[in-house]
């Protein structure tokens, strides 16, 4: 069993879409530079998706144009449909450097799939078949979310088994590693660990991510959790940026630096300088008007 954990540094897309104060481009560009130049391997940049349905993203395109991949870290960009992967190719078409890896997205319930992406699971895995071939004959990597892994706000909790479901739809379009999100944060660590062992029915656990937003306050608990089963890699915000939709004022994705505290704590490698880390922690919170 590896002794390193990988942080999968997604606070510039999955905190920053749902801050409503517009965050200036220069200003993400600034927080993602910095974040690379911590260690991380690996920061989601932006989302190529409906700015009528998420306006903090509609820069992801000067976003990703204007870092400055100084470093080892790759960058990833989420992308919901063909119309999304068109926008982004355009512009990484003419980049001799710039995100290599795309992130599809489903849900596990029926209820968050037509309430984030207007359509049932079966119309999102067909949305995506096109990107994923699209992605695969351009060479980039790819990465599979699924959202409400224990509980669905719409729809309650949500039975291991439709994740596992979920999990074997994506992995039949092209193999991927898969990120298991407890969207709301409603999961504990018993009904994490359920659906994490059906899962590993359908995929292996070195392809599995935990993706904890810390609503409840279980996110560690729950990464705890996951670490017992094997899990390595865990999705993480710089300074819990973030929050819930459906949570208004609730804490945001599990803050990468508590992260790093609980996995080196259990004698794990991360590989991150925490001096960085901390200066962009501090600067996504200025960004929030936090400071
Ligand atoms: P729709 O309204 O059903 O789309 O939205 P449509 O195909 O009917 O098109 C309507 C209009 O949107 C058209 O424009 C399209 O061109 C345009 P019009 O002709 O009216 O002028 N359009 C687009 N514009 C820009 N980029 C696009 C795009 N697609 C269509 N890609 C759609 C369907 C998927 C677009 C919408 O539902 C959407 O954008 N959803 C994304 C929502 C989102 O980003 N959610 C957050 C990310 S997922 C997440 O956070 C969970 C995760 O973190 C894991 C976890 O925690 O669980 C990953
Ligand atoms: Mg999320």
């Amino acid at each position: 069993m590896t002794d390193t954990v990988t942080i999968y540094e997604v606070g510039p897309r999955d905190g920053l879409q749902n801050e409503a104060r517009i965050i200036p481009t220069a200003d993400k560009i600034a927080l993602i530079d910095l974040l690379s130049a911590s260690g991380l391997p690996a920061v989601e940049a932006g989302s190529f998706v409906s700015p009528r349905w998420v306006p903090q993203m509609a820069d992801s395109g000067d976003v990703i144009a204007g870092l400055s991949y100084d470093h080892a870290t790759r960058f990833c960009v989420l992308i919901p449909n063909l119309t999304g992967w068109s926008a982004f190719w355009r512009i990484r078409a003419a980049m001799p450097q710039g995100p290599d890896e795309v992130a599809v997205f489903i849900s596990a319930s029926e209820g968050f799939s037509k309430a984030n992406l207007n359509c049932t699971i079966a119309e999102s895995i067909d949305r995506f078949r096109p990107v994923v071939a699209a992605a695969n004959d351009a060479g980039l990597g790819l990465r599979g979310y699924i959202s409400c892994v224990t509980d669905c706000p719409f729809d309650g909790p949500t039975p291991p088994t439709a994740v596992a479901r979920a999990a074997e739809m994506l992995r039949d379009l092209a193999p991927m590693p898969l990120s298991l999100g407890d969207t709301i944060g409603k999961g504990t660590p018993d009904t994490v660990a359920a659906m994490v062992r059906a899962v590993l029915n359908v995929a292996p656990v070195s392809d599995l991510a935990g993706h904890f937003h810390d609503t409840g306050g279980l996110a560690l608990a729950n990464i705890d959790a996951c670490l017992d089963l094997g899990l390595r890699t865990f999705d993480a915000a710089v300074g819990g940026l973030g929050g819930c939709p459906y949570a208004p004022g609730a804490p945001g994705n599990v803050a990468t630096c508590a992260v790093i505290e609980l996995v080196e704590g259990r004698g794990f490698r991360t590989g991150l300088d925490r001096t960085i880390i901390d200066k962009a922690a501090a600067m996504a919170r200025a960004m929030r008007g936090q400071e």
